[in-house]
């Protein structure tokens, strides 16, 4: 079933900007290329859908844009706000703006929005004519050496693993269609494999962005099917030398509202 069809809630998934930092300070650090794509200037008024703590949201500042971040999350807000941003509470799949955009930027943020044609619909009408959508998220075969074996321990339990999956990793031809049925016209899209080292060990990266599935169990069973999950991607996802990888798959693309 298309993800924007899944009728189904979203799994709850918490984010904590102490431990979004601690163990995913990687994920802004990564998004240079796509900042560069998006190439902000000066007095340009740039939407950030799904700025997070707003270490890249800063840096569209420090471009000289007129910045706005959203985020569904309200904990991810305040530390925005921390930062002297302008960050507001909002789910990129019911944005509210319309117009007063020159673009719309995304770091590792759509992934996390099943409804995409809902979330391009939002980007559509919240940019100017000629405006630019540029982003980066999951995309492809991303992390499915991680998601394999999430899944595959909740089946063991018992439980519906695959239904905790809280993510929408879309070909490079499925994304491209909704943008142009939308009015986008595609700049550039592709996906860029990027095996991607961890600051720790696989533990941390489940207990940040896996918690969909970790929810699924009571707290007492928690610890047990992390370090199960962690055991049968050792062999693909640690090196000899102990450090750990995820197995990133990167849709980055650019396009503009027609
Ligand atoms: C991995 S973080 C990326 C944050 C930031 N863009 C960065 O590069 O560090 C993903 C962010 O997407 C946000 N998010 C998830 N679902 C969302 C939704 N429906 N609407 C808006 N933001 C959402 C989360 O709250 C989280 O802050």
């Amino acid at each position: 079933m298309p993800a924007d069809q899944d009728p189904k809630p979203a799994p709850s998934q918490h984010w904590d900007p102490a431990r979004y930092q601690r163990n995913a300070g990687f994920v802004p650090v990564l998004g240079a290329p796509v900042l560069d794509l998006l190439a902000p200037q000066p007095g340009e008024r740039i939407l950030d859908l799904g700025c997070g703590d707003g270490v890249l949201t800063e840096k569209l500042v420090a471009a000289g844009a007129s910045v706005v971040g959203v985020d569904a999350s309200a904990e991810q807000i305040a530390a925005a706000r921390a930062r002297g941003l302008d960050a507001r509470v909002m789910s990129g799949e019911a944005l509210t703006f319309v117009g007063g955009f020159d673009a719309v930027f995304s770091n590792a943020a759509l992934h996390w929005m099943k409804q995409a044609d809902a979330v391009i619909d939002g980007v559509w009408r919240a940019l100017e004519p000629g405006g630019r959508f540029v982003a980066e998220m999951g995309g492809g075969a991303n992390v499915a050496a991680i998601t394999g074996a999430l899944v595959a321990a909740l089946d063991r339990r018992g439980l519906d693993g695959a239904g905790a999956v809280p993510w929408f990793f879309p070909s490079v031809e499925d994304y491209r269609a909704r943008l142009e049925r939308r009015g986008f016209r595609v700049r550039t899209i592709g996906l860029i494999e990027r095996p991607t080292p961890l600051p720790g060990a696989m533990a941390g990266w489940l207990e940040t962005f896996a918690e969909s599935f970790i929810r699924r169990l009571p707290e007492p069973d928690r610890a047990a099917y992390i370090a199960e999950v962690e055991t049968a991607l050792a062999p693909r996802l640690r090196n000899a030398q102990g450090q750990w990888h995820a197995d990133y798959v990167r849709l980055r693309f650019a396009a503009e509202k027609l």
